[in-house]
């Protein structure tokens, strides 16, 4: 069985050849620590059977965003999906070929969509028609064709969390399937967009592949009925959304999916693109925090750490678990527990009701699976600065974000 990406060494939790109470040591907590090793293995696991289908991965850049790792995935070969100006920049300056990048989301201003034009990207995933409109208009002015695909809203059901499913027909995402063609003939006939594919994205934390392969399935039927109208799409983006093991599930079955889009794209002639962010850096990371007080009262025991809301907000946001271990191995009795942070809210907690070990003040704690978006969504509420970031490459750390401090948080105010 694959010890993951960090595991008990002797009796210390390790990430590669690193003890991680070295980086608290050296770095403090909170820290967000990430396996080079991890990552990489992830993004082989999906790009390479893509390469094989002519296709390729374009990293989701806000499931983890810090350059370091971009930089790792850009040497990889890694493509990017962004959603802003803001990734956009940081995956430029990270060293991606813009060939191999597209530009998704329903909101892109005037601002972000000549930044992409400019940089030329693969291609936008235009949402809807007042976007098509913006986008042909930008690039007359630029006098140029801008590179597009529609996202079409495939209207399949995935089970996951309603605040992260994005492919039925209630959802603000994508394109109504009926409504797509009249686009692509708009497009096709103006002299400022080129067709290059046709997109979609369901949703995230997705584990069943059923909803992926209705996905194609529309995705791959719109493509051929645009093909027999004459428009020629070369890439089909098939989004992202691929669910990894946080608790007991099973994690998504990549080795059927690349099997079942390997029988539906043969002979077809067009190139599949894919859209990870969570299953390549999720259980890569984990965010170590340190037990500052232990308080027990009649009906409850909190563990308090110095981590909370403000650092890994998923356990708030969406009810998510991540599974809690200590830095130094413990067997013998457990108890119930909340695991909370310092934060004067009562959704500031990391764990509810969780059995674990006896803890004391200044014991080292690591949550798990929190790689993919744990410190993307970390705010500076309560006036608390950002965590650290490490990434741990063999035997070394490697500072890849410093701290936050608190003067920082002022700087932009006037
Ligand atoms: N492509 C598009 C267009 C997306 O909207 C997303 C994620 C992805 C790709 C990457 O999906 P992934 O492979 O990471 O599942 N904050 C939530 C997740 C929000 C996902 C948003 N869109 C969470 O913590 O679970």
């Amino acid at each position: 069985m694959d010890p993951g990406a960090f595991y008990y060494g002797a009796d210390a939790l390790c990430c590669e050849d690193l003890e991680l109470a070295r980086v608290a040591e050296e770095i403090g907590t909170p820290t967000y620590v990430y396996s080079r090793a991890r990552i990489l293995a992830n993004f082989r696991s999906i790009a390479e059977p893509l390469s094989k289908l002519n296709g390729h991965a374009c990293y989701s850049v806000k499931a983890n965003s810090n350059l370091a790792i971009l930089r790792l995935l850009a040497e990889s070969g890694s493509g990017f999906d962004i959603v802003s100006g803001g990734e956009l920049m940081r995956v430029l300056r990270a060293g991606a070929e813009p060939g191999r990048v597209v530009f998704s989301g329903v909101g892109k201003t005037n601002d972000e969509i000549d930044a992409a034009l400019a940089a030329g990207v693969l291609m936008l995933n235009v949402e809807s028609a007042s976007e098509l409109d913006v986008v042909e208009s930008r690039a007359r002015h630029r006098a140029m064709r801008a590179p597009v695909s529609i996202r079409i809203n495939p209207d399949v059901e995935a089970d996951t969390h309603p605040y992260i499913s994005t492919g039925q027909a209630i959802h603000k995402f994508g394109v109504p399937k009926v409504d797509a063609l009249e686009l692509y003939w708009r497009a096709a006939l103006s002299s400022h967009l080129e067709v290059r594919g046709v997109a979609c994205h369901i949703g995230s934390q997705i584990l069943d592949l059923d909803p992926f392969l209705r996905a194609a399935d529309e995705v791959i039927a719109l493509a051929r009925d645009l093909r027999s109208e004459g428009i020629a799409t070369e890439y089909l983006d098939l989004g992202g959304g691929f669910g990894i093991h946080y608790r007991d599930e099973h994690p998504f079955d990549f080795d059927r999916f690349f099997a079942g889009l390997e029988r539906r794209l043969r002979n077809e002639g067009f190139r599949p693109l894919l859209e990870p962010g969570r299953s390549v850096v999720g259980d890569a990371g984990l965010l170590l925090v340190r037990v500052l007080y232990v308080k027990e009262t009649e009906s409850k025991r909190f563990i308090v750490v110095d981590g909370g809301m403000n650092d890994l907000l998923r356990p708030a946001l969406y009810g998510s678990y991540h599974e809690i271990l200590p830095l130094e191995r413990r067997d013998g009795s457990r108890n119930t527990a909340d695991v909370v942070g310092p934060l004067c809210e009562t959704g500031d907690f990391l764990a509810r009701d969780r059995l674990l070990p006896g803890f004391k003040s200044g014991d080292l704690l690591a949550v798990l699976d929190s790689g993919a978006y744990g410190f993307v969504l970390a705010s500076n509420y309560n006036s608390r600065p950002k965590p650290a970031e490490v990434l741990i490459e063999g035997g070394k750390m490697r500072l890849i974000r410093r701290r936050e401090v608190a003067e920082e948080l002022m700087a932009a105010e006037l």
